[in-house]
């Protein structure tokens, strides 16, 4: 049995996901964690809130509550959602967690320890009416290049011109307003990243099996221009991890937290050790290769702009302490996906989010849609036609049609269970070698994380099943050969079976209530797959299940169309 740590970039707390965000990380996560353990091996699945940062404090002052409230409530509301998504987390933990607050100060004092940080003194524009340091972006004023008004102090957004925020004309705080701003003195802890450069560069060649668009962008940020500069992993905002080394106070260091990139990726790590407190598991054998994580394979889940984080900066935390910990095996990475013909956005509230999506429809009709196009060589964009039509064929007209069908027809001429008489014959064999191609093609795909080749493979097992049935046709047989109509029912029965135990990955809950109706928990994956379609033995009752997937009308596509346009409300 293998060992599977598989996780998800954790989204930030400030607000809930869009379905780009979704597909783009947690939901392949989950398909690949249900997928393996389908096949039997052993998976810690981890997912959780980012907290920290200005964002989340922005946001919570927007919202009128005190900062830990705030990501208390949002991270219940997206741990609520994520359930309600069928996201089969072990545990969806939070960055804030005090596991995560030991944990990164103790990897500052290892990297301190290896000598990997420097301090170094900034000088930091300080608001006086916000009572605060301002981070580069939430300080406005005039571009010196094109003149524009509200241009932050990183970049113009008008003419793209990069900036400083001293470079900007008449500068005021993006928060309040106020100018009356002063340039003071800060220090900051640096991670020496360009020391580990070599050790990183030769890590990432012998990752010869990722995906190009993960390796091209970490190679891009090691070899360009000022690729893997040392970077300050501190910074003055009061809501964050205190900066100590170890349990040990930093002289200078007061009143400072780590930066909010530095602490996200060791929650990967620390989720763990809270899982493992409330469940009364070793977190250990998952992450420390010195206690029994040599045989895990890690899978980390991300989308494009998430990459050289993941692929430089946590390496380097893990490199640089000079301990055992586990480095990832594997960074599957995705592309965008748009909507609509622009981008989601979600300062804009463009697009779909998803508490909107669960209010239309059931989860799995958007896992299938996302999942079947999910921007891997490309961005790929969701359109309402374009979800209507997959809907409609692939669930409703393919899987949900062969259901009802068989389960339908059988009630009426053999009653709710699985005929007993006749025998699989030549057209059942030859199903069973098409599927036996095709399961094992599907294995492939979804080992080696080709969401779309394994979905379009997912809809062609489906496709078999329904051919089978209209050239096998028991209810024509059914006149003059009740025995043969009998054996095609009794193969169709347990095909439902079948494809409830492989579409589970893609659409859990139709699959549970595929299960049901066939009154089965055999969910053993099919090995030999002529075995698993005589699982169900004849005698055995069944019930006709409700209708899966139902159609979405031209109408509920345009309402859905118009009502989605504009900004959230
Ligand atoms: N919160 C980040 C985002 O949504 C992802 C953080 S991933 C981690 O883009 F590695 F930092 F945990
Ligand atoms: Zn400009």
């Amino acid at each position: 049995m293998a060992r599977h740590l598989i996780t998800s970039a954790i989204p930030y707390i400030n607000g809930i996901k869009h379905l780009g965000n979704l597909v783009g990380s947690q939901l392949p996560a989950d398909l690949y964690a249900r997928f393996q353990r389908g096949r039997g091996n052993e998976v810690l699945f981890l997912c959780a809130t980012d907290e920290h940062g200005t964002p989340a404090e922005l946001a919570a002052a927007r919202a009128n509550q005190p900062v830990a409230e705030f990501c208390a409530e949002m991270h219940a509301v997206q741990a609520d959602i994520a359930n309600r998504f069928s996201l089969s987390f072990d545990h969806f933990g939070r960055s804030s967690s005090p596991q995560n607050h030991a944990l990164t100060q103790h990897f500052a004092g290892k990297l301190e320890e290896a000598g990997l940080i420097s301090e170094v003194s900034d000088k930091q524009v300080y608001s006086n009416a916000d009572g605060r340091f301002l981070p580069d972006r939430y300080i406005e004023g005039t571009c010196p290049n094109c003149g524009y008004d509200k241009a932050r102090g990183d970049q113009c957004e008008n003419c793209t011109k990069q900036l400083n925020p001293v470079d900007l004309i008449d500068p005021r705080s993006a928060i309040s307003g106020s100018t009356d701003l002063e340039v003071r003195e800060t220090k900051h802890l640096h991670l020496r990243q360009s020391v580990l450069r070599d050790d990183l560069d030769a890590w990432i060649d012998s990752k010869t099996d990722w995906p190009v668009l993960t390796t091209s962008i970490a190679k891009k940020w090691l070899h360009d221009g000022d690729g893997l500069r040392d970077r300050g992993i501190t910074r003055d905002l009061d809501w964050g991890i205190p900066v100590r080394k170890g349990d040990q106070d930093w002289p200078g260091m007061e009143g400072k937290v780590f930066y909010v990139w530095f602490d996200a990726p060791i929650e990967y790590i620390a989720c763990a050790g809270e899982w493992a407190d409330a469940t009364g598991n070793d977190w250990e054998r998952w992450w420390r290769t010195d206690k029994g994580a040599d045989d895990v394979r890690y899978t980390q889940f991300m989308g494009k702009d998430n990459v050289p984080f993941h692929t430089l900066s946590f390496p380097a935390t893990i490199l640089g302490s000079g301990e055992p910990w586990k480095l990832v095996d594997y960074i599957k990475s995705f592309n965008f996906l748009n909507y609509d013909g622009g981008q989601f956005s979600t300062s804009q509230g463009r697009g779909v989010f998803m508490d909107q999506a669960l209010g239309l429809l059931p989860a799995d009709y958007w896992r299938w849609w996302l999942l079947s196009h999910a921007p891997e060589s490309s961005d790929a964009e969701f359109t309402w036609e374009n979800f209507q039509q997959s809907v409609n064929k692939d669930l409703a007209d393919v899987l949900g049609n062969f259901v009802s069908r068989i389960t339908k027809f059988c009630r009426a001429k053999f009653g709710e269970s699985v005929p007993e008489a006749g025998e699989y014959g030549e057209q059942e064999q030859a199903l069973i070698a098409d599927l036996t191609t095709r399961i094992r093609a599907y294995e492939g795909y979804m080992e080696a994380m080709e969401v779309r080749k394994s979905a379009q493979e997912l809809r062609a097992i489906w496709v078999a099943g329904n051919e089978y049935l209209q050239s096998a046709a028991p209810w024509v047989t059914f006149k003059t050969d009740p025995d043969r109509a009998a054996a095609q029912v009794r193969l169709g029965l347990n095909l439902i079976r079948l494809y409830a135990v492989l579409s589970a990955p893609f659409i859990p809950t139709a699959s549970a209530d595929m299960l049901a109706a066939m009154q089965s928990d055999d969910t053993a994956w099919p090995d030999d797959v002529a075995a698993a379609l005589s699982t169900l033995p004849g005698g055995h009752e069944f019930t006709v299940p409700e209708v899966l997937f139902a159609k979405i009308t031209d109408e509920q596509r345009e309402d859905w169309q118009v009502r989605f346009a504009g900004v959230r409300d």
